[in-house]
């Protein structure tokens, strides 16, 4: 009796605890896209959007034959969305998240949070992407995105079931025949990165700190006098007086101006970090002009919040604000004309140091502008809090200079917040699962959204070892952002720190990604036209394949170029291939007996072009080219480049070329084309070098861009 009493009592607690919604409301936005509210009364309620680059207009009823229909319900009273998968259908994206690729079976937060020192179990890095992108067995695939700001648990263990701590949010279903249609769209829904400056596609180093000045100029030349190719310095936070965001040392970088002439003249740009933690200090020119303008973000009782970061006692500017924004982009003007190139915004997730939950008060007030929905408490805006200062910085960094592409970094950020920051990682740790989790977060990134990311190369936490530098840099080199960083007090993490041997593989992991840097900009010109990552998981290959779907010590450079890594003390597994010929090839004197480097591969009907070797990528123009080629079994390839000036707006006003490169074979006879297919830069009359990859070693041949080149067998 007591039993059975005690069953209907945690049968009814169950049902309290899971109570369905009838009748959601489906509005079809565009083909493929449907919008799913919980009722019409949450429709109505729908506050502004905070992801999607513009407001998603309903045109109608969803399709008849729609497939996906979320379950909205309220799980403990908090609004719920559940997803139903067909079995053997595989999760990916959500961002910024620690783990395998695949996401079947995790729990995430989105919940930018201060993560220093994350591992595997972490359940919230720095960044907030509800974003799930499922693949069914056929290969189809479909995207799930929550629509809020809100802190929110994704649960992948039953389906995709997605929890907010916050008011109802609507769900948007994205359909399509392929996971790069769904990636694709995504990018139209909430934006594309624009095209990065090509040095920011460089090799950069960084460390918590480089300080005092000539520390920097030492690191430089350093990298200089090794050979060793290197595009960007970083300054982190010592080169500040006393922490005073957009300030200088007056000891330790007593001359930045000079400093940054000295170290453009050696081919290298510089960027400084900018954190949101504004110094209360009356005799300082951020605090006061802000506190001019009430620039900062309110307790729920009005007055201004502080919090303590690296200055001590902080005010924080509410970049949910048009106002404080302008005013924090007005601040660039000053600050980059001592030579600064690009802008690292950091701890603005936003970072606290004093208190429990390691940010502001969930309650406090942030006067919020009408389009991002008014004003409204932190919770709301906590999330995007990081993505509105990149916004502002990028604006800022674009105001002053405006024939110039901002470059910004962000630790937060949100869905959406590719199109003013790229991303890494944060404080990651030098041990080998970080060094394996490297490859994942940034496919991962990629299917969220985010084209350009990378990890500290080398490990923020931790010495680490050689042989775990060698091959974190041997990969690392060829990921879309590619930054050597570490933490203060811990050893060296120069390519040279580790001795000869280690700095030796450092040089040719660096070659190569100089010699690539032209198939690099390529890709990241294709992100900033489409929303496809330049680094893509090998079922883009071929979706159906089941092999592919975990696989995660690999990645494509595009469609054609394989990086087969080696993420283990111990020797790599025998890589996971896709079907068809993939070759693998040298691009650099030493690289393939180097088993501390990634194995580089080719897949059939591709041409890969590449450039010489430079120490930056502004060091000669591209005036020579090799063209990697592997025939598909018809005799034929093809590839493409995109050129233009590297910097500024010109391309778009058609100052730039994308070449096709052909290679047919018929017969004994094969012949290479190269054809511009846009733009109006004039074809080049360059050397031009072809090395066709074949089942026993290759063929060579050499000859100019503007005739055919025909290569006798
Ligand atoms: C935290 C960042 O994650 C790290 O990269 C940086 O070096 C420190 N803040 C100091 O600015």
């Amino acid at each position: 009796m007591i039993r059975s009493r005690l069953v209907l009592v945690c049968l009814a607690l169950s049902a309290l605890a899971t109570t369905a919604i009838a009748r959601p409301i489906a509005e079809s936005c565009g083909n493929g896209i449907v919008r799913f509210h919980a009722s019409a009364a949450a429709r109505d309620a729908m506050p502004p959007s905070l992801c999607l680059i513009e407001p998603l207009i309903a045109t109608g009823p969803a399709p008849a034959d729609w497939r996906i229909h979320p379950e909205f319900t309220r799980v403990k009273g908090r609004p719920s969305v559940h997803i139903p998968i067909p079995e053997g259908t595989d999760l990916y994206g959500t961002g910024e998240v620690p783990g395998p690729l695949r996401r079947n079976d995790t729990q995430v937060i989105a919940w930018n949070f201060d993560a220093y020192g994350w591992d595997e179990r972490t359940p919230h890095l720095y960044q907030s992407h509800p974003w799930v992108l499922a693949l069914r067995p056929d290969g189809t695939s479909f995207g799930v995105l929550a629509d809020t700001s809100h802190r929110c648990r994704i649960d992948l263990t039953d389906g995709i079931r997605i929890t907010l701590q916050g008011p109802q949010f609507p769900v948007i279903i994205v359909e399509g025949d392929t996971p790069q249609d769904v990636v694709r769209t995504l990018g139209r829904l909430t934006g594309t990165m624009p095209l990065p400056p090509l040095w920011a596609l460089g090799y950069h180093q960084c460390r918590y700190s480089y300080t005092p000045d000539d520390r920097v100029r030492e690191v430089a030349d350093e990298f200089r006098a090794r050979g060793l190719p290197c595009d960007v310095m970083w300054l982190d936070i010592d080169y500040m007086d006393e922490y005073r965001c957009f300030t200088f040392h007056p000891l330790d970088f007593p001359d930045p101006k000079g400093l940054t002439d000295e170290l453009h003249a050696e081919g290298f740009h510089v960027i400084s970090i900018i954190d949101p933690g504004i110094k209360i200090d009356p005799n300082y020119h951020v605090y006061t002009t802000g506190q001019a303008r009430d620039a900062w973000v309110k307790t729920r009782d009005g007055r201004d919040y502080v919090g303590h970061v690296w200055p001590g006692a902080c005010v924080f500017p509410d970049f949910t604000r048009a106002d404080t924004r302008d005013w924090w982009a007005g601040l660039y003007g000053d600050f980059l004309a001592y030579g600064i190139d690009g802008v690292w915004n950091d701890m603005n997730e936003p970072a606290v140091f004093n208190v429990d939950s390691k940010t502001m008060a969930l309650d406090n007030r942030h006067r919020a502008d009408p389009e991002l929905g008014g004003p409204a408490p932190h919770a709301r805006y906590h999330n995007v809090y990081g993505m509105l200062m990149a916004r502002a910085t990028w604006e800022g960094c674009l105001q002053a200079r405006p024939e110039r592409r901002p470059f910004v970094l962000s630790r937060a950020n949100h869905l959406g917040g590719q199109r003013y920051a790229a991303c890494w990682t944060g404080d990651n740790t030098a041990n080998w699962s970080h060094v394996d989790m490297s490859i994942s977060q940034v496919l991962n990134l990629g299917l969220s959204g985010q084209p350009f990311s990378g990890p500290d190369i080398g490990g923020f936490c931790g010495p680490g070892n050689g042989k775990q530098f060698a091959r974190w840099m041997g990969f690392g080199a060829l990921l879309p952002f590619a930054r050597g960083h570490t933490g203060k007090g811990n050893v060296d993490k120069e390519p040279w720190s580790f001795g000869p041997g280690v700095e030796e593989t450092c040089r040719l992991a660096l070659e190569r990604r100089y010699r690539l840097l032209p198939h690099l900009y390529t890709l990241m010109r294709e992100a900033a036209e489409t929303g496809l990552p330049p680094a893509r998981p090998l079922f883009f290959t071929d979706a159906t394949d089941p092999r592919l779907r975990s696989a995660d010590d690999a990645f494509l450079l595009g469609d054609g170029l394989l990086v087969s890594c080696n993420t283990s003390s111990g020797r790599a597994p025998e890589p996971v291939l896709p079907d068809g010929v993939w070759r693998a090839f040298s691009l650099v004197d030493g690289d393939g007996a180097d088993l501390d480097l990634p194995v580089l591969m080719l897949g059939e009907g591709h041409v890969l072009p590449v450039g010489p070797i430079m120490q930056w990528s502004g060091e000669r123009p591209l005036d020579e080219l090799e063209l990697v080629v592997c025939l598909d079994e018809d005799g034929r390839a093809e590839g493409i480049l995109y050129e233009d000036a590297g910097d500024g707006y010109g391309y778009r006003d058609g100052e730039y070329r994308v070449t096709r490169y052909t290679v047919r074979q018929r017969g004994g006879l094969t012949v290479v084309t190269s054809d511009v297919i846009e733009g109006n830069w004039a074809q080049a009359k360059r050397p031009l070098t072809v090395r066709i990859l074949t089942e026993d070693g290759e063929r060579r041949a050499e000859g100019t861009e503007d005739e055919a080149i025909t290569i006798r067998r």
